[in-house]
């Protein structure tokens, strides 16, 4: 059973996670009407696969690092951050979080497709808890770390993916952040935009903010994360160092590949 743990914890750690089991269901066959599916349901002959995305998942993230999550495709990467992020509560295992997480779980999540960049600035800012004169004096800086320019008048839905993670990133880290969670937001972005993102990163680490970056990338992990964790079928792999880890990652995708 799922329960949280007593505040037993070492204050250097912001995320503790113990034994941590997400386990979905999946239908193996197609019901054709919810009125079938609701019938062979009561008669208990859906037959179901299930399958574990994290398997007793152990882990501390400290205070002010950059934590890097690694793992090909399905290896359970944003399950594990919606778990950190509270947006899915596990089958199995406790969990810490202290401090409040900024999660950017997915391409324009967080934003309403209709409104305008402009609106969703605001919108996100009041969810933050931010009143309008605090929006109104972070907007600018808003609009022009993201460099979407005039389209901040337009709706969400005509911008690029790459707009739509600059905007993400730009509205996330107005204010430091207790939790970033980043789900490879940043690599559809452009180069000197990622560097700008990392920059940023950087000081908020300095200030005490603690990060999960979700990359493919060995090199960014390397030079940005002081830590990281390898996870493969729902399960951890390798943890430690993160140029330890990004090197073991990068070679086993060359022999797999
Ligand atoms: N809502 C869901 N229902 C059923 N299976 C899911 C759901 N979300 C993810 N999965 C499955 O769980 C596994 C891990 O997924 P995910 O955490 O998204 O991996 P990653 O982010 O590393 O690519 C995959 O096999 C995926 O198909
Ligand atoms: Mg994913």
């Amino acid at each position: 059973m799922y329960k949280e743990m007593p505040n037993i914890m070492n204050d250097n750690i912001d995320i503790f996670l113990e034994g941590v089991s997400v386990r979905y269901n999946l239908p193996t066959e197609s019901v054709r009407t919810f009125k079938e599916y609701a019938i062979r349901s009561l008669q208990g002959k859906i037959k179901r696969r299930s399958f574990l995305a994290l398997n007793n998942i152990n882990l501390q993230i400290k205070k002010g690092e950059i934590f890097g999550i690694m793992g090909k495709n399905g290896a359970g990467k944003s399950t594990l951050l919606k778990v950190i992020s509270r947006v899915l509560i596990p089958t199995e295992g406790h969990l810490i979080i202290r401090g409040m997480v900024y999660p950017l779980l997915q391409l324009g999540a967080g934003f309403h497709p209709e409104l305008t960049g402009k609106e969703n600035i605001f919108l996100n800012g009041t969810l933050l808890g931010h009143n309008l004169n605090d929006i109104e004096s972070k907007y600018d800086e808003i609009v022009g770390f993201s460099e979407i320019g005039d389209f901040v008048n337009a709706p969400v839905r005509t911008y690029s993916s790459g707009m739509q993670a600059r905007l993400g990133f730009a509205v996330a880290s107005a204010w430091q952040p207790e939790i970033l969670v980043l789900d490879e937001v940043l690599s559809v972005g452009d180069v000197a935009f990622q560097q700008k993102c990392f920059t940023r990163m950087q000081e908020f680490r300095d200030n005490g903010t603690t990060t999960l970056l979700v990359s493919h990338a060995p090199a960014i992990v390397s030079s940005l994360c002081q830590r990281a964790v390898w996870l493969e079928k729902g399960e951890i792999v390798a943890i430690g160092k993160a140029d330890k880890i990004s090197q073991k990652y990068e070679k086993w995708m060359e022999v797999v590949k």
